[in-house]
């Protein structure tokens, strides 16, 4: 893998895992960043790396449903690996306007398998970053394995899903070598705030509401970020081609629990609020719909088979996260404001 195409890799996650690769890891060719910049994606995540790894590292704002523009990426920088990260990932949006869902997951993933086929001699590695969030939803009982039938319940998830079995079958029908994973919810540095962790983190600092969705107690698998780029690491220099992954914390955790433990950590760290303890600003509001229970992954797979660990337990984890949203508060000003606020304008006023 000399030449890696990363798709959204000004993403959340996207970013995070270019900064290990280049920073942590032992890999040694180049990374092609592909990113549409989305309100999500951020160029400042990746603030410096063009500096420090000219040669390795180069950035192209560009759509991944644009074909011409791939196949121009593709021959220009003789890509041999892919990491399909770019997505719109955020459930609540997918709900108000999924089209861009449809657009971007499904068709811009068949879009750059297509342009992968095309040139399926040089291709050494497809990987395709999924969700647990396609398995659906579990009872108080069970994890989430690679067996597991899907049933996606949200516009998001299905889509996700969509492209998972578009990946899975072009491994069956065209030989691509192909791996997929799929993992539980992320945490860490650079997660946009509209996702529960950031926004609960920011909103507890400026004294605001904490809206949680329902009773609070659905149920997601917590995982530190850089846990997740390490494993997705791994699979691609020794998972067995045509397989799938399950990658997730062992972090099960009600979101109340969540959002009880970041006030603490807040009110520790950065002193009460004058009203007192910042859980009084805790507001029960309408639940999302079709929200997913409870999510659990069983990783033995990855344990077994590739020996991945996740190495963050969510109290370390969650105590760096916080940190990171207090000492980059220029960061979160910023996203937060132009193209953020009008999409909320126009879908929430
Ligand atoms: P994100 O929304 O933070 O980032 C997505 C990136 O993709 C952004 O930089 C955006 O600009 C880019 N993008 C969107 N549409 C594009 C297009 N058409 N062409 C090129 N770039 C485009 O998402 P994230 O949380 O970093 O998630 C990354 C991947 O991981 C997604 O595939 C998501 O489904 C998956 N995933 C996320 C989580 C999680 O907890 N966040 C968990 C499991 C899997
Ligand atoms: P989220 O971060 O949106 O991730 P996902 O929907 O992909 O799991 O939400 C995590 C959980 O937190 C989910 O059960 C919905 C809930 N939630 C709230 O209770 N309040 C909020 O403001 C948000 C954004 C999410």
């Amino acid at each position: 893998m000399k030449n890696m195409l990363v798709t959204g890799g000004c993403g959340f996650i996207g970013a995070n895992f270019i900064h290990y690769l280049l920073e942590e890891s032992d890999y040694s060719g180049r990374i092609i960043n592909v990113d549409k910049l989305t309100y999500a994606g951020n160029p400042e995540n990746l603030a410096g790396v063009e500096e420090r790894f000219p040669e390795r590292y180069i950035f192209f704002k560009d759509d991944i449903c644009d074909k011409n523009r791939m196949a121009d990426i593709f021959d220009e920088n003789e890509i041999d690996a892919v990491c399909h990260f770019a997505a719109e990932s955020h459930v609540d949006r997918s709900i108000v306007s999924p089209d861009d869902f449809i657009q971007t997951n499904i068709v811009g993933t068949f879009n750059l398998l297509e342009t992968t086929r095309e040139r399926i001699k040089n291709i050494k590695l497809f990987h395709h970053i999924s969700t647990d969030e396609v398995f659906g939803s579990l009872g108080i009982e069970g994890y989430f394995t690679e067996k597991t039938p899907y049933h996606p319940n949200s516009p998001y998830s299905a889509s996700k899903a969509g492209s998972d079995h578009l990946v899975r079958a072009y491994h069956e029908t065209y030989g691509m070598p192909v791996t997929i994973s799929n993992c539980s919810n992320n945490y860490g540095p650079y997660q946009f705030p509209e996702k529960l962790i950031p926004l609960i983190i920011l909103n507890a600092l400026e004294g605001k509401p904490l809206p949680v969705y329902g009773d609070g107690k659905n149920i997601r698998d917590w995982l530190y970020v850089r846990d997740h780029c390490a494993a997705v690491w791994e699979i691609m220099k020794r998972g067995k081609i045509g397989e799938t992954y399950n990658i997730g914390g062992n972090n099960e955790m009600e979101n109340i629990k969540v959002v009880e433990i970041i006030c603490d950590i807040l009110d520790e760290t950065a002193g009460m609020l004058p009203a007192g303890s910042r859980r009084g600003l805790i507001t029960f509001v309408k639940d999302r719909p079709g929200h997913d229970r409870r999510y659990a992954i069983d990783a033995s797979k990855m344990r077994d088979d590739l020996g991945w660990q996740p190495e963050e337990s969510f109290e370390t984890g969650i105590k760096s996260t916080i940190r990171w949203y207090i000492d980059n508060k220029k960061w979160t000003d910023h996203v937060i404001s132009g193209e953020y606020q009008a999409w909320i304008k126009k879908h929430y006023t």
